[in-house]
């Protein structure tokens, strides 16, 4: 049975939609709400039953775990007692930001949130909406991206109102993400940070911070069946839209590459090409579209144009690869999920 959703636009009810959606948290529901990387799914974190929601809501495998939202760095003691001298030094430095951590998880913290695993993921938001929910709520928040699980992550209110009317009781609009793309994960156990996932918060910065970065294999390529995915999120397919995704990268001849496929799938199938502004003309006279100027522009546009493509109907989408330094190694790990690894 579809149940009412509310939505609150925040801009002009604040009040009303926060004393709403933080009673919903306390209650043990979900709520849609803003974050800067990309809007959350959220609950309770220490309500396992309510936890267990979030997973059905979504779709999502019960072994890829969530991430769980603080507001003030006290509330770090809630979930974890190993606060290592990595995590203090990079924390000071990234929060509140797109910065996820992995820590050791207290036993008293149910393993539904962190999908089995004895290790809790933690961040800060800094989007203002995020905070006040989290701390009127007077909770943790676990909360994964708000969106079908297996589709683009959600960067407008609208997105989640296209993906939760009925199955959830409130949506609070915050406007637009601004970093189009969910945070950086990196594991902060041991001596040298392992980057899980990339994010707003790049490798080089960091490195530059901690002295080295390990990049996990699974945030380029594709791991062998049977391999352990350090971060399971990484393993499944992933931002898909309906149309099938090719990405262009590596050597210097990717616009040819890319005329080639177009003008070969274009003949049965309503295709695009997603490139960089100053490539367009690379293309003239078949359907391209600027995804923006640089790597920043690209990632807080990635997700509304892969969502854009089920809406014009798309067939086939080709993306132009970019580079994959700061956070272009974030943009081209999306992509290739997208793309389901289909390389040209
Ligand atoms: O920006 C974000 O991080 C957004 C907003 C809402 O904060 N959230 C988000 O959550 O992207 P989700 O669930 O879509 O992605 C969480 C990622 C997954 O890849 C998951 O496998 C990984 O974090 N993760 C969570 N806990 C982990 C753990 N204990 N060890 C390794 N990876 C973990
Ligand atoms: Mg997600």
């Amino acid at each position: 049975m579809p149940i009412e959703t509310k939505v609150f636009d925040l801009n002009k009810e604040f009040d009303e939609g926060m004393d709403y959606a933080s009673s919903v948290i306390r209650d043990g529901g979900l709520v849609g709400f803003p974050t800067e990387t990309v809007y959350g799914l959220g609950a309770d974190a220490m309500n396992e039953e309510a936890v267990k929601s979030i997973y059905v809501a979504k779709g999502r495998p019960s072994n890829n775990p969530l991430i769980v939202h603080i507001w003030d760095a006290s509330q770090i003691a809630i979930l974890s007692n190993d606060f290592t001298p990595l995590a203090r030094k990079l924390t000071e430095a990234f929060w509140p930001g797109p910065f996820t951590i992995i820590l050791k998880k207290l036993p008293s913290v149910n393993e539904t949130v962190s999908g089995g695993l004895d290790s809790i993921a933690i961040r800060m938001p800094s989007n203002p909406y995020a905070r006040e929910l989290i701390k009127r709520s007077g909770r943790v928040i676990a909360a994964p991206s708000g969106n079908l699980s297996g589709k683009p992550s959600p960067t407008k209110a609208q997105h989640m109102i296209d993906d939760f009317t009925g199955i959830i009781p409130v949506i609070l609009d915050g406007g637009d993400a601004d970093v189009g793309l969910e945070s950086t994960v990196c594991d902060l156990r041991g001596e040298v940070p392992v980057l899980l996932r990339p994010g707003g918060i790049t490798a080089e910065m960091i490195k530059e911070l901690a002295g080295d970065i390990i990049i996990s294999p699974g945030v380029m390529t594709k791991l062998k069946d049977g391999e352990k995915a350090l971060s399971p999120g990484m393993l499944y397919k992933h931002y898909s839209p309906n149309a099938e995704v090719y990405l262009a990268m590596n050597g210097n001849d990717i616009p040819l590459r890319i005329c080639k496929l177009y003008d070969k799938l274009c003949k049965d199938k309503k295709t695009v090409i997603y490139c960089k502004q100053e490539s367009l003309k690379e293309y003239e006279g078949r359907n391209a579209v600027s995804l923006g100027k640089d790597s920043q522009e690209i990632a807080s546009r990635l997700f509304d144009s892969l969502r854009y493509a089920d809406v014009k109907g798309y067939d086939a989408v080709i993306f132009e690869g970019v580079s994959t330094d700061g956070v272009g190694l974030a943009v081209m790990n999306r992509i290739i999920r997208a793309a389901a690894f289909k390389i040209i």
